[in-house]
């Protein structure tokens, strides 16, 4: 799998364990209450889980520098949902946010999706994250449902908002 954005020489990659300092590093300056209900990434925490997790990671990379990353996994452990995968994390470092990576990612966790089988991807958004709610409505997420008031983040009640995608429809 390689995928290159039209606009620039980012590729997309499968992660390997090597990827986790970058990525800890693009979670520790993405994360704030706007964007994730958990605390801010500390910067020195290992990365990746597991092997399934470093499995399920796709990088954005321009060269040799990391520069993005999305997660894609099963949506639970339960076989019924065995057709649905979800975006458990999504971030562009900051210094390049706004090059389309954020979209390039989506398109290859997309065609990842459809190559383990899914018919749905799954994903679960702040609802006062407008970039990211912006993205993944130009990408054809539409919203689900949404949980109102789920989080309580710097003091104020932030809903939960459930999107996703049907993958039943194009090839
Ligand atoms: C959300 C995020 C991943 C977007 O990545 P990005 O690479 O900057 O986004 P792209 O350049 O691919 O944007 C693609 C589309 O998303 C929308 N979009 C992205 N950022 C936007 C913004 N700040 N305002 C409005 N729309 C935006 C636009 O529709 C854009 O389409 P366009 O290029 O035709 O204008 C990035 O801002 C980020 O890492 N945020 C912090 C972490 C986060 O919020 N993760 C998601 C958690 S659910």
């Amino acid at each position: 799998m390689s995928r290159t954005s039209e606009e620039t020489r980012v590729q997309v990659r499968p992660a390997v364990e090597a990827d986790g300092t970058s990525l800890a590093e693009i979670d520790h300056l993405t994360w704030s209450p706007d964007v994730t209900p958990a605390p801010r990434w500390a910067v020195d925490k290992v990365f990746f889980r597991d092997a399934d997790h470093v499995r399920d990671t796709l990088v954005a990379h321009e060269d040799d520098l990391v520069v993005g990353y999305l997660q894609l996994e099963r949506s639970t452990l339960c076989p019924a949902s065995g057709h649905v995968q979800i975006i458990n994390g999504l971030a562009v470092h900051p210094d390049h946010q706004g090059r389309r990576i954020g979209r390039l990612l989506l398109t290859a966790a997309e065609a990842e999706a459809r190559r383990r089988g899914a018919r749905r991807i799954t994903l679960r958004v702040l609802g006062g994250n407008t970039s990211a709610r912006a993205l993944y409505a130009a990408c054809g997420y539409r919203i689900e449902g949404v949980l109102e008031g789920e989080f309580l983040l710097a003091g104020r009640y932030v809903d939960d908002v459930l999107m996703a995608l049907d993958l039943t429809n194009e090839t």
